[in-house]
């Protein structure tokens, strides 16, 4: 397709969809006045202007416009679960009815904080009420226990609203000394760390690029970079946010790989916000404020939200009755058979698109081989990205705009059958 008919195709896109969403389109408008741009979630943002939703069930969401789709995003790996999972709505209301705003103690914190360190292998945790908390925490660990400055994080990485890494380190990122490598390269990573050793806190790695387009890590990448980084004294951090939905224990652990201190959020909260990070007692002690301590200054770790009773309620039914280990395995493989139907119907097509993933999480991308790191993500067709996006939204099927999909629990076999349907009719349609 030549670059006018390109042009034109997508005018038409963004005029279809402006014709078929009025109602989200007017309250876009209406929101531009009150934030800037409409929204308070960057990520959501896409050209002509984001539907808002009214309601969710399971895995489908409506609009305000009562279009009603199968929501094949399930909030960037949070909605795991689908849509109000009654066992943890009802558990949630049940506590909220009791005590809303605890302020002290509650059960709730230590039962979550348990199942946490038997799931996951890690000896303490702490909570937070983000992932981007969680970084922020695990990073300030990482500084005070080195008494060093520097940590090592990988282009295409993201860890939370103010540690973007696309490209380089983002202006409006938190002012920690940020050096940085290109992920899936470990002779490139390992002469960074021989660089920086002896003033390198800490490594920041996530087992895949999540945001950066659902690229796993290899296995010698990240075991090079978790021995050099060991060698220098530097603590190892896993960006498990998305990831440890993976397996039994997570994305590292099926790798092969094991933190210091891991970074937890997204669906563990249940659809409530949530972040914990946790590992190694010899790093997590440091904030044991308690009087047994032995410390004479540990360190203060507050946060009025950090053990709110909604999140604590929710991740204890979450990990303890519904994701169990099992079923995490199981949900896995379910993705993986998923993402290769997928890319089948890709390959089929024989149109430049591909995808790649892990498990559950996956992406498409307007790029005729997978990416291994960022560099190959700034490859992908723009243009065909968004009228990927666009055709399957026109068959009713919600992915993030940058290409991302997630399957949760509650999709039916019938929904995936539909996706690939979709997937093939919107490739057939594209020129
Ligand atoms: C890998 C990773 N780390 C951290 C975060 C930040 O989590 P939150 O949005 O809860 O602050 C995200 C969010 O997308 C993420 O994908």
């Amino acid at each position: 397709m030549s670059t006018s008919d390109r042009v034109r195709t997508i005018t038409k896109a963004h005029a279809d969809f402006a014709d078929r969403n009025p109602n989200s389109r007017r309250q876009y408008d209406e929101a531009r006045t009150y934030m800037p741009g409409g929204q308070t979630r960057s990520v959501l943002t896409h050209s002509p202007f984001p539907l808002t939703f009214v309601s969710g069930n399971a895995a489908t969401l409506t609009d305000i416009d009562g279009h009603t789709y199968h929501d094949f995003l399930g909030d960037y790996t949070a909605g795991l679960l689908g849509h109000s999972e009654r066992r943890v709505i009802d558990r949630v209301f049940d506590a909220l009815k009791t005590n809303a705003s605890v302020g002290g103690i509650h059960p709730g914190e230590a039962t979550l904080a348990k199942l946490m360190c038997e799931r996951f292998g890690i000896e303490r945790v702490r909570f937070t009420n983000s992932g981007t908390e969680a970084n922020l925490l695990a990073m300030t660990t990482a500084v005070l226990a080195t008494g060093r400055k520097k940590i090592l994080v990988f282009k295409g990485g993201y860890h939370g609203s103010v540690f973007y890494f696309a490209s380089g380190s983002a202006p409006w990122n938190a002012p920690f000394d940020f050096v940085m490598a290109p992920f899936n390269d470990e002779e490139a990573a390992r002469a960074v760390i021989q660089e920086h050793g002896q003033s390198l806190a800490a490594v920041v790695v996530e087992p895949m690029l999540g945001s950066g387009g659902c690229i796993p890590a290899t296995p010698q990448f990240l075991a090079a970079v978790l021995q050099a980084a060991r060698n220098v004294g530097a603590v190892c951090i896993a960006d498990e946010v998305m990831t440890s939905r993976h397996g039994a224990r997570g994305m590292m652990d099926l790798l092969g790989a094991q933190a210091d201190i891991t970074a937890y959020g997204k669906y563990i909260g249940g659809g409530f916000s949530f972040g914990a990070f946790g590992g190694k007692s010899e790093f997590m002690d440091m904030f044991d404020t308690s009087p047994e301590s032995a410390l004479p200054s540990p360190v203060a770790h507050g946060g009025t939200f950090n053990n709110n009773l909604s999140s604590m309620t929710a991740g204890c039914v979450v990990l303890g009755e519904i994701f169990t280990q099992d079923i995490a395995v199981a949900h896995t493989a379910r993705g993986d058979e998923f993402r290769m139907a997928l890319q089948a119907v890709a390959a089929k097509s024989g149109k430049p698109v591909c995808v790649t993933g892990f498990g559950s999480m996956m992406s498409i991308h307007a790029l005729a081989t997978p990416p291994h790191n960022a560099d190959d993500m700034l490859k992908r067709d723009a243009q065909l990205q968004e009228l990927l996006f666009f055709g399957l939204l026109e068959r009713g099927v919600y992915i993030a705009a940058r290409g991302m999909v997630n399957l949760g629990l509650p999709h039916t076999d019938d929904q995936l059958a539909q996706f690939l349907d979709a997937f093939a009719e919107t490739l057939a349609s594209l020129n």
